[in-house]
Formats: structure tokens, sequence, C-alpha cells
């Protein structure tokens, strides 16, 4: 009996695979997670902070950014993509850290511009349907561009000429290949995102035939897809993007002097998956920068990584108002769900849902030997926060902290749904 208990898996366990050398952000006192000397669940009840909530250790980004950092050339530049996490703290801590800023919206690109405004020029937007609003704005701060389609860069000309001002435009390609082990697709086949590989040629052509006063052809964007832990896929994934780039830039006879890989580098959700090796994917990058210096000298490279600067970073903490058995299930009835959460509910571009990384914060060194059911408080099968899902012995009051919460959490939500209240969120540094 003791044996098996002694090999049965922990919150702690789950919190140190997930997380990786990001677990150390989070400080642990006996079995729970702390805020400073103070266990978290009393530092709520003695700031009177309410759950559900969002907690987020800023020192878990430092890691990340660190350990990304660490495999990257020296001129390979790191963008955040604001879309992960847009929360004003994350951004004023990240621009310290990255040399740019993936923007997906008008409101983003005002944040760049009134936190980090010495980053602007290194902004970008990308996304398809941009407004006018979001065009002007772009073009009257000279935030790149990424180009979605042939139609879209004809309303930027109009723009940036009525505006008197030149648009800096890269296209977005959309590739004739997937990139295998992303989560999420976002390139091959048709999409809304990019112009197909084989109509960037006439494209070039177009714009360099009637070198336009108002648009600056900087160069290619290129994103596939979300949430790779596959090194082998990311690095083949790379070097296809750039065998693509040589082969239309060749074909064109253009110059590029701007070249953004995307990125999608994966986190791991899941106790028994892999995580990503960065080291493996470091003579990739080495490779696709020295040819890419090679080809086009000067030339500014840029990822633009959200989820794996930010996922560990958060955790997501419901309280369990209600506890009962349904048909020999054990259900755990919780005050936080999909409204905050969708992701965790598998609502959120997954076909399949899995678990995701729980933890009893406060019985971190107990073994999850109790399979239960965990659901949110609103009227729908959809609000789903676990199913057998292994914890500790819990009971209504006990708190449960959601892992890897720190990407696509509460912006990402339907927060309004069923008007229940709107959650906190709380920075510790
Ligand atoms: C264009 C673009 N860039 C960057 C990202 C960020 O991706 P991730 O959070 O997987 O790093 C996305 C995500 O959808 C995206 O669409």
């Amino acid at each position: 009996m003791k044996n098996q208990a002694a090999k049965s898996t922990t919150g702690l366990d789950v919190l140190q695979h997930c997380l990786g050398p990001a677990a150390g952000a989070w400080p642990q006192a006996n079995g729970r997670l702390m805020h400073g000397t103070e266990p978290l669940t009393e530092w709520l009840k003695r700031s009177g902070q309410s759950t559900p909530a969002y907690v987020y250790h800023l020192a878990a980004i430092d890691r990340q950014v660190q350990a990304v950092r660490a495999v990257l050339p020296a001129d390979l530049h790191l963008h955040y993509a604001i879309k992960a996490n847009p929360h004003p703290e994350i951004i004023q801590h990240l621009s310290r850290q990255v040399d740019g800023f993936d923007c997906a919206s008008l409101a983003e690109m005002q944040q760049v511009v009134a936190i980090a405004p010495d980053k602007s020029a290194q902004a970008s937007i990308a996304g398809p349907a941009k407004s006018d609003d979001e065009l002007i704005f772009a073009i009257s701060y000279g935030i790149l561009i990424n180009v979605e389609s042939a139609n879209e860069l004809t309303r930027i000309w109009g723009l940036a000429a009525e505006k008197g001002k030149r648009a800096r435009v890269a296209l977005r390609i959309n590739p004739p290949f997937e990139v295998k082990g992303s989560g999420m697709k976002m390139g091959g086949g048709a999409r809304p995102f990019g112009i197909d590989s084989e109509d960037i040629p006439a494209l070039i052509r177009h714009w360099q035939a009637n070198t336009s006063e108002w648009i600056d052809l900087a160069g290619f964007h290129l994103y596939t897809g979300s949430q790779n832990r596959d090194a082998t896929a990311l690095g083949a994934g790379f070097r296809a993007a750039l065998d693509l780039i040589i082969e239309l830039s060749q074909f064109c006879d253009f110059t590029p002097r701007h070249l953004n890989l995307g990125g999608g580098f994966g986190v791991v959700y899941h106790p028994r998956d892999a995580p990503l090796d960065l080291a493996a994917l470091q003579p990739v990058l080495h490779e696709i920068s020295a040819t890419a210096q090679g080809l086009w000298p000067g030339v500014r490279l840029n990822l633009e990584l959200g989820r794996y600067l930010v996922a560990s970073a958060g955790i997501y903490l419901t309280r369990i108002v209600d506890k009962k058995t349904s048909r020999g299930k054990t259900y755990l009835l919780c005050d936080g769900g999909m409204h905050h959460h969708l992701a965790l509910s598998g609502n959120l571009g997954q076909i399949l849902r899995r678990n995701w990384p729980i933890v009893a914060i406060d019985q971190l060194n107990a073994p999850c030997i109790h399979k239960v059911d965990l659901a949110g408080p609103l009227c729908t099968p959809l609000d789903v926060l676990g199913q057998n899902q292994e914890l500790p012995q819990l009971a209504v009051g006990d708190l449960i902290g959601v892992l890897q919460s720190g990407a696509y959490g509460l912006s990402a939500s339907p927060n309004g749904f069923l008007s229940r209240p709107t959650c906190g969120e709380y920075f510790f540094k």
C-alpha cells in the first residue's frame, strides 16, 4: 500500500513535468503553492480576493524567453504574439525582453504604441478582414502589415495614398504544404489566411512594375500553425518555408529585407506528453539564418511566439462549490468554467478534448489516486473542466489550479456567457 502510494503521480510531478524549468517560478512549501511566504489560498483570503481568478508569475515568462534565446542565432529576432495574452502587465513585462510584437487588432497595436512606443517600429499586424481603421493606424505608426490578400494590398495602397504615408508591408504566404504536428493548422490548402504561394509572383511583379511611392514591399510572412511540440516537424517546416521564399524571390528577382517565419512552439498540457526539444531546433535555426543572410545580407529575420512564452506563467484558480455522485461518477462542481477558460473545456479549436494539468494547490505532495469529473457553473454540458481527472481527495471549499493557463485563457473565452461574474487577474513578480 505504501509502495503503491509512493509510485502515484502527485500534483508536484504534474507541475514539474508540464512546466519544465518554468516550474521553478512557482514557489511551493509543504506541498502548497505559495505567494511569497504565504500559502496562495491564505493570500487570496487575506487580500479579499475571490475565485475564480487567474494568477500569474512573471518570472516564468523570463525563464521561457531565456530558454528560447539560448537556441536562437543572434540575428533571429524574438517577437511576442500578443493574442496569446494581451494583458498590459504581460506586454509591459515582455517589452523589456522581446525585439518586437505581433498584433492582431487595432487595440493590440494601440497597446504596443502606449506601452512600448520604442517597439512600434518593430510591430506587425496580421489577420484576415482588417478594417480601414486598423490599416490606417498601422500606416500612421509605421507598423508592418502582413497582407492576407491581393485585394487587401490594393486597399492599403489607397489608404496610404490618402494618408500621404508609405505603408510597410510583407506578403503573408499560404504555402502549398502543412506542417506536421501542429495542434491547429493555419497554412496549406485553401485558407482565409495569407496569399496562395502560386499567386505571389504575379503580385510581386505587379507591385514592382508599378513601383509605388505608397507601398514598401519589405518581404514575407509565414505562419503555418500553433501548439507544435515536434522539433523535427517544426524544423522541416522552417526549412520548407525558407526554400519556398528563396524560390519565389529568385523567380521574381526580388530581394526581401524582412522575413517572419512564424513559430507555433507548443507547450506540455498532458503529464504523459514530451516537451518540445528546443536544443534539437538550434541547428536548423542557425542554418536558416546563415542561408538567408548569405542570400540577402542584412535581411531581418523574426519569429513570433505567443503560447510558448506565456502559458506557464498563468494558473486558473477555481473553488469547489459542490460535490456529488451521479450514477457512480463523482463530480466536483466549481465556480470557474468555460466562460473564463474556453480552451480548458475543449471548445477552442480542439478536435478531441484532453484533460489539462490540474493540481490541488494545497496538496501538491498527495498522490493523485481519485478519478473525478470537474464541471463549471454554466448550464451546458460543454462546461467541462476535467473528465476522469486524477486528483487527491478533495472537498467543497478546496481550491484547484489549472496549469499552463497563461496563454489563450481569459481573453480567448466567452466572458459574457450567462452573465456570470467576471474574473480577477493577479500578477506576481
Ligand atoms: C499570425 C500568427 N502569429 C502568431 C501566432 C501565435 O501562435 P502561438 O501562440 O502558437 O505561438 C498566431 C496564433 O494563432 C498567429 O495566427
